[in-house]
């Protein structure tokens, strides 16, 4: 487990809301009992449990959102979350969340994401380069882990580069829309009128302008997620296809639950990446792996929320052996409590994978980041200069 949090990682797959720590969980929950919004004593033993089905971890999502959505939470759960992964060495996160509207919080969707972005500014332990290449420093031969300041006290300061993709959920109202239209349909109508044919789509079309907005805060990409039991897939295509048309990168929560048709359709989208591929048939694996389509994969994840029968089973293995690109992932830290050192170690003791072959694993994940050519350049020296240090 120690090499395992040693080795630089990347972490493509996980939700904000998700990775939330417990103690800071537990925290909100107690401050809302005192003020009477919620009952505590009903919440806490929800907030501890450990084993969950896939229907039980939606219900504490339910929870975690009363808690967590106003600001200052959201900037702080931000904030611990990049110092959390940036402890164990991670390099490059890719955070994702499903930005809020609460009228009653004065929060829009807009300010949600603010909010996640005044979390990023607030992380003081370690240096977090969140904004686009053309602002980070290009300077290639300096490591993210820097030797220099290594040599200086003892101390590394750790950096992380972060970037955030904006999430889907399947279960998103066409009110809220509506209500949402109306403020970005001004700076947006010309764009907008081309794609919306129907009120139930205009949810999904903001979120995606709303990431073309947040792009200069390092907003690369467009997620879906959320229940998988609940929506249709075809609801969200028409903002997928515009997100895609402007750039974004997509990648879709795809065969978390027994939906042949709809995995079908996802891959003939060929999103970027994908996540979980639990209930892929036959012809799914053969399309995905002709397509070459990247998966995450969340083992704890998928155990937990009993997605795959048992760990020997999990089709990290086949993907593997076939060289198919696959990234491991937390999916969701904080309720399945794992770290994404903890995911390599499980990949490790459960796949019999060696050092060279974690480390491996871990660098060809730069390949598959939605972050741009200079950030990989800089990961892939980071690798490299970590790889001799780790003596490998
Ligand atoms: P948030 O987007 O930051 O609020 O993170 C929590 C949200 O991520 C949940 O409400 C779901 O919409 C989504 N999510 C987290 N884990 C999963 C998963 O395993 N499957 C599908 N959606 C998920
Ligand atoms: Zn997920």
């Amino acid at each position: 487990m120690e090499w395992c949090v040693s080795m630089p990682k990347i972490e493509l797959h996980a939700h904000l809301n998700g990775s939330i720590r417990d103690n800071t969980l537990l925290d909100l929950a107690r401050a809302l009992g005192d003020k009477g919004v919620i009952d505590f004593s009903q919440v806490e033993h929800v907030i501890l449990k450990n084993d969950r089905s896939l229907s039980e971890v939606f219900k504490l999502f339910d929870l975690i959102h009363i808690v967590t959505t106003d600001h200052s939470s959201i900037t702080r759960i931000t904030k611990e979350v990049v110092e959390d992964f940036a402890s164990e060495n991670v390099v490059y996160l890719e955070l994702r969340t499903t930005p809020k509207k609460n009228d009653s919080l004065g929060m829009s969707k807009r300010s949600y994401v603010d909010a996640v972005v005044e979390g990023l500014r607030a992380v003081s332990s370690v240096d977090v380069a969140f904004i686009p290449s053309s602002e980070e420093p290009t300077n290639l031969s300096s490591p993210l882990l820097s030797d220099a300041s290594d040599k200086c006290n003892g101390n590394i300061r750790k950096k992380i580069f972060v970037r955030l993709l904006l999430s889907i959920d399947r279960r998103e109202t066409t009110e809220a829309a509506m209500e949402t239209v109306i403020f970005y349909a001004e700076v947006f109508w010309a764009k907008l009128s081309l794609f919306v044919t129907d009120l139930e789509r205009y949810t999904h079309l903001l979120q995606v302008m709303l990431a073309l907005e947040m792009r200069r805060f390092g907003v690369v990409g467009i997620d879906l997620s959320g229940n998988p039991a609940v929506g249709e897939w075809i609801t969200y295509l028409p903002a997928l296809i515009f997100a895609r048309q402007q750039g974004l990168y997509v990648t879709l929560h795809c065969g978390e639950v027994s939906n042949s048709k709809e995995i079908h359709n996802m891959l003939d989208f060929l999103p970027q990446r994908i996540g979980h591929a639990c209930f892929f048939e036959e012809e799914h694996w053969r399309r995905l792996k002709s397509s070459n389509i990247p998966v995450e994969i969340c083992l704890t994840s998928n155990i937990r929320t009993l997605s795959v029968p048992t760990i020997d089973a999990h089709h990290f293995v086949d993907l593997y052996n076939a060289r198919h690109p696959l990234v491991l992932c937390t999916d969701d830290s904080g309720v399945f409590s794992t770290s994404l050192s903890n995911e390599y170690n499980i990949a490790a003791s459960t796949f019999g994978l060696g050092q060279n072959e974690m480390f491996e694993l871990s660098k060809n994940s730069i390949e598959f980041i939605f972050g741009d050519n200079v950030v990989k350049e800089i990961l892939r020296k980071t690798f490299d200069s970590a790889a001799k240090s780790l003596e490998l």
